[in-house]
């Protein structure tokens, strides 16, 4: 018997979900486009968003529809959010994913700079939220999913202000759950650790161009070498992996709060909790001084 239309096969078991309609921002690259391809393959319906809409080209292919988005611009925020609910009438999942890391020491980051991390990793974030859930509210369901990170669970060192942005997406994700949970919307939150994407080289880029003629000179290039180090090596850990837990949080029927995935995501945050901060402080501080 052929199956309706709005059921689709999930993965190799033969789970039957409904497609839904689902909007992820930083589609353009590394766990944002592996996860809009796999809900694309999953059939559902993808709005896939992000600034550089060339890189996301590809995705047309399996169906998923592209915007462009830049999560610091509210007219940009507001038509992608318009433009989705008055083509399907609804919107069911918004992975809020896009996100960056301007590392560098506290003192010498400059405000602007720490500003504009804020704006793309929580505020971006917090507006997209506050623009769909009147939304799911009127629909009865809906589900936000937050791409947080193990710094959100544990400070790396010369990463202050990403921690910032991380720690501060967790607090608002676990308020924002109790909130929603009465008008049957589910929050979650993925919690990457060490994924071998963009966002390694891009946060080691930033380190040393801040670092660069300051008291953090040395010290920021060396932790740099040290990022750049690990992401080209085979220790982190696949976006696949990230992707395949955004899809669970998409199509399970009761998701958990929280899905922490990939190298170093459970060990930092039970080192982080376990040892005393004087410890942590020393082990990060004699990481960041190994030269390679
Ligand atoms: N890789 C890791 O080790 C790791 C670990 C933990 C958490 N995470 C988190 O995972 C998420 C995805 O990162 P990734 O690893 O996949 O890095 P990535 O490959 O660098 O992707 C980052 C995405 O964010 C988008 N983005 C950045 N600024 C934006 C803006 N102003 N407006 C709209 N989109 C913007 C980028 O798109 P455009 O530049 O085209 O706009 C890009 O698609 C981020 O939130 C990151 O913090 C990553």
């Amino acid at each position: 018997m052929e199956q309706p239309q709005y059921l689709l096969e999930w993965s190799d078991k033969t789970l039957m979900k409904e497609a839904k309609v689902i909007l992820i921002t930083g589609a353009s690259s590394g766990i944002g486009y592996d996860a809009a391809t796999k809900l694309a393959q999953q059939g559902h319906c993808v709005y896939a968003a992000a600034r550089r809409l060339e890189l996301m080209e590809p995705l047309k292919a399996l169906g998923v529809k592209v915007i462009r988005l830049d999560v610091t611009d509210e007219t940009s925020i507001q038509q992608c959010v318009e433009t989705i609910i008055q083509a399907e009438g609804r919107i069911d999942v918004l992975v809020n994913n896009a996100g960056y890391g301007f590392f560098g020491a506290i003192e010498i980051v400059p405000m602007e700079e720490a500003r504009r991390q804020l704006e793309v990793n929580l505020f971006g974030l917090a507006r997209l939220t506050q623009l769909v859930l009147p939304q799911m509210r009127k629909q009865g369901c809906g589900r936000i999913i937050n791409t947080s990170s193990i710094a959100g669970k544990m400070v790396i060192y010369m990463g202050g202000w990403y921690n910032v942005t991380k720690y501060a997406v967790e607090a608002f994700s676990d308020a924002l759950r109790m909130e929603a949970k009465p008008f049957g919307i589910d929050v979650v939150m993925i919690e990457p650790g060490s994924i071998k994407t963009n966002w390694g080289p891009i946060a080691a880029q930033h380190l040393r161009e801040a670092s660069a003629g300051t008291a953090y000179e040395e010290a920021g290039a060396r932790w740099a070498n040290s990022m750049e180090w690990l992401y080209k090596s085979r220790i982190p850990s696949s976006p696949d992996l990230i992707a395949k837990a955004i899809c669970r949080a998409v199509n399970s029927r009761h998701p958990k709060a929280r899905y922490c995935r990939g190298r170093f995501s459970v060990s930092g945050r039970v080192a982080h909790a376990l040892l005393p901060a004087r410890w942590w402080d020393a082990m990060m501080r004699r990481m960041g001084r190994v030269k390679i």
